[in-house]
């Protein structure tokens, strides 16, 4: 397995829209593992291609320590088909902006549907952790963080932090 290295802000590739998956080969399914294992090694919920660089659509998620039992997802061009009109808020985190989190409210029940890595259409109706984390992650997708949704001056004060500790990485 080979690990990925994860862009964080402001990096431009991090705003891309990416494309959907057509191919189900070995090709992806290396992707997924790398993405899996670089997500452990960076401690996250949560991991999208675009994220290490990769423009499709492609995630990879595992909330098994929040949901009490083993759930690795593998999604291919996920989509959300219905959204509550309840929300919910909950405490974001993200490899692409290390070291901040903030209170995001997002709908708090999801009806979604994806690709696994065999191309076979898996649906997830869910809540809670899970609700959250898809939806984050499929931000990504798009080319969205989860810092978009606080204000301008909270934002660019969030990237400017992660400019600060990028600098102070490289050079110690
Ligand atoms: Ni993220």
């Amino acid at each position: 397995m080979t690990l990925l290295t994860v862009l964080t802000v402001p990096d431009s590739r991090l705003r891309i829209k990416a494309k959907p998956v057509s191919v189900f080969d070995e090709k992806l399914s290396i992707l997924f593992d790398d993405m899996l294992e670089t997500m452990y090694v960076e401690d996250g919920a949560g991991l999208a291609a675009p994220q290490v660089g990769i423009d499709l659509r492609v995630v990879v998620m595992d909330v098994s320590e929040r949901e009490n039992e083993s759930c690795v997802y593998k999604m291919v061009n996920p989509e959300v088909t219905w959204r509550s009109k309840e929300l919910s808020v909950c405490n974001e985190g993200c490899l692409s902006v290390p070291e901040q989190r903030a209170e995001i409210s997002r709908p708090a029940a999801i009806k979604m549907h994806y690709l696994d890595e065999n191309g076979v259409l898996q649906h997830i109706e869910t809540d809670g952790f899970l609700a959250t984390c898809i939806q984050h992650e499929m931000d990504h997708l798009d080319g969205k963080l989860y810092i978009d949704y606080l204000s301008t001056l909270k934002r660019q004060m969030y990237i400017n932090k992660v400019k600060r500790i990028k600098k102070y990485e490289s050079e110690n």
